[in-house]
């Protein structure tokens, strides 16, 4: 089902530097402070001009001029100065800066070649030494969030030794290395305060749920779908727009998911798969160890911020769709409405699943309020009367939710023998009321994460295509009855949904 491990160790990412870098064929380099213009393969200033008749942006043209460096920074510059192409090779940057730029030879006795001044040192991220080289010199360092040297230096701060001709490029790519550590540190600040918002909001659910609070939980899932906030709702099947989120909000979270598409290793990064050693967290201990783990908090997102850094490919793609470039912002504040929806909604469904609650699906399609109220029986004996939230009024032991994206009806009951507390209604209106989770994405989520076979994994997937599969972050189980058919395609002959009881077949 996940078929990816991360494809890029870095030692031999550096290796294939060094070893390009290195060779003498490679020699002109895109930034050298004393290379001509000439030395830039097939470079002519004009053919940038001429370029623009197969450029989108029509009537952007006019207004847009990339090269002109006291312009405002915009968004279709990547594309029109052919940044990727400058960085990786390609079009008429030649093979590009990656290539071009040697490794210091650092047993050199030439000062020029082992000190950096015009070289990359050995196994420096590259874009620290881009920075270096760009500025004619000074430490900048952006491969931390939160970093001591990573701030954007004042108007045109480039070198002055800096070929005319490649200024605008050198602008550019300069600007988008620090709007991204700018990003995820803002994002990283914004997790942190959004992670006591949540601890608190779910304390009421927790007493309502589990009033003697056994429920536990797993520290790294805990970090991961607190971390996967903005991504969380920039996904398509989260309706960003229902969510009253702030204009900033919806538009870091389209971009971190376009740019996620595009980079799928920053994704896996940031989010690794698999099993791993965790602590369990009690209930009562929530808030303080989330606040005490920022430093694991930190660590996930450094890994993915370093990637970028240091991966010029990975970097490549996660910022060439534009949207780092333009002049407007990204820089979230230090609160975010909504980007703790992940973590609660995990809470939520992990707080319900250890306390007997269980999901059952009858997959319909039920097209309308009409065909669930015409079609499904109640559990417990009422029959449906579509009310609030989609949810069926007349449940006596258990509720029925409509989701109607997906057109699946799912009956919502306890399984603790003997419960005697909260009504199933009346919790799933509460979950509603108090924002505690997303009702779809709790019963659709569990479902399709079932369906797949990642039930019990990881809470973040990836699609064949490498996009984000956020159904897992609800953890509610869903199980079929006895003797009901297998609602969806058989996994190794087996269906992917456990029976709701252990014993069906006396
Ligand atoms: C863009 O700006 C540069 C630098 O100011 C200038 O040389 C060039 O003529 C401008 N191009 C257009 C099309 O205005
Ligand atoms: C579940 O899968 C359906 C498609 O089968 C999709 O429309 C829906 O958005 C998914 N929901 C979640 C929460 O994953
Ligand atoms: C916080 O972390 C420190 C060091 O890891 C540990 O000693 C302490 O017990 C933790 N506090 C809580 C409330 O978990
Ligand atoms: C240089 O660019 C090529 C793609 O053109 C890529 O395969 C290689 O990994 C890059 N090297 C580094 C160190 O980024
Ligand atoms: C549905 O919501 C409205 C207002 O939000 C409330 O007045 C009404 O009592 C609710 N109905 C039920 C059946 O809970």
């Amino acid at each position: 089902m996940r078929p990816f491990s991360y494809p890029f160790p870095l030692a031999a990412a550096f290796l294939v530097l060094i070893l390009a870098a290195a060779s003498p064929l490679h020699r002109s380099h895109l930034m050298a402070i004393d290379g001509p213009l000439s030395s830039i393969s097939g470079w002519n200033p004009l053919r940038l001009l001429q370029r623009q008749t197969d450029v989108p942006w029509q009537e952007k043209r006019q207004t847009v001029n990339c090269t002109d460096e006291s312009a405002a920074f915009n968004s279709v510059c990547w594309q029109q100065l052919q940044l990727s192409n400058f960085l990786l090779g390609g079009g008429e940057w030649g093979v590009g800066w990656n290539k071009s730029t040697r490794v210091c030879d650092t047993q050199s006795t030439d000062v020029n070649d082992n000190d950096g001044t015009n070289c990359c040192l050995p196994g420096e991220a590259w874009t620290t030494c881009f920075l270096r080289l760009a500025q004619g010199g000074g430490t900048q360092d952006c491969s931390q969030i939160n970093a001591q040297f990573c701030s954007m230096p004042s108007e045109n701060a480039l070198s002055a030794g800096l070929a005319e001709s490649i200024r605008p490029e050198v602008q550019y790519i300069q600007k988008n290395i620090y709007a991204l550590n700018d990003f995820f540190t803002t994002y990283y600040n914004a997790l942190t305060a959004a992670q006591s918002d949540a601890s608190t909001t779910i304390q009421g659910l927790i007493n309502e749920v589990d009033p003697i609070k056994p429920t536990s939980f797993d520290l790294i899932t805990l970090l991961t779908a607190l971390s996967v906030g903005l991504a969380f709702l920039g996904a398509p099947s989260i309706a960003v727009t229902v969510l009253g989120l702030s204009s900033i909000a919806k538009s870091a979270a389209q971009v971190l998911t376009i740019s996620l598409q595009q980079a799928p290793s920053t994704a896996k990064a940031l989010w690794p798969t698999g099993t791993q050693n965790s602590q369990s967290v009690q209930i009562g201990d929530l808030e303080a160890e989330l606040g005490n783990s920022t430093n694991q908090l930190a660590d996930m997102i450094n890994n993915a911020v370093q990637l970028l850094m240091s991966d010029m490919p990975t970097f490549v793609k996660f910022v060439e769709s534009g949207q780092y470039s333009g002049a407007e912002s990204l820089s979230l504040p230090s609160k975010v409405q909504g980007l703790d929806y992940a973590l609660r909604t995990y809470m939520t469904s992990e707080a319900f699943a250890q306390n007997g609650w269980v999901s059952t699906p009858s997959i319909g399609p039920y097209e309308t309020a009409q065909d669930v109220e015409n079609g499904v029986i109640g559990g417990g004996g009422g029959d449906c009367t579509m009310g609030n939230n989609s949810v069926c009024t007349d449940g006596q032991g258990s509720a029925i939710f409509w989701s109607q994206p997906t057109g699946r009806v799912y009956n919502f009951a306890n399984t603790k023998s003997g419960w005697g507390g909260v009504s199933a209604y009346q919790l799933l209106q509460d979950t509603v009321g108090n924002n505690w989770a997303i009702l779809q994405v709790l019963f659709d989520g569990s479902f399709n994460c079932t369906q797949e076979g990642n039930f019990g994994d990881s809470i973040v997937n990836f699609n064949w295509d490498g996009t984000l599969d956020i159904a897992c972050i609800s953890q509610l189980p869903t199980k079929v009855d006895c003797g009901d058919p297998c609602p969806v395609a058989l996994i190794n002959n087996e269906c992917p949904f456990p029976p709701l009881n252990n014993d069906c077949d006396s």
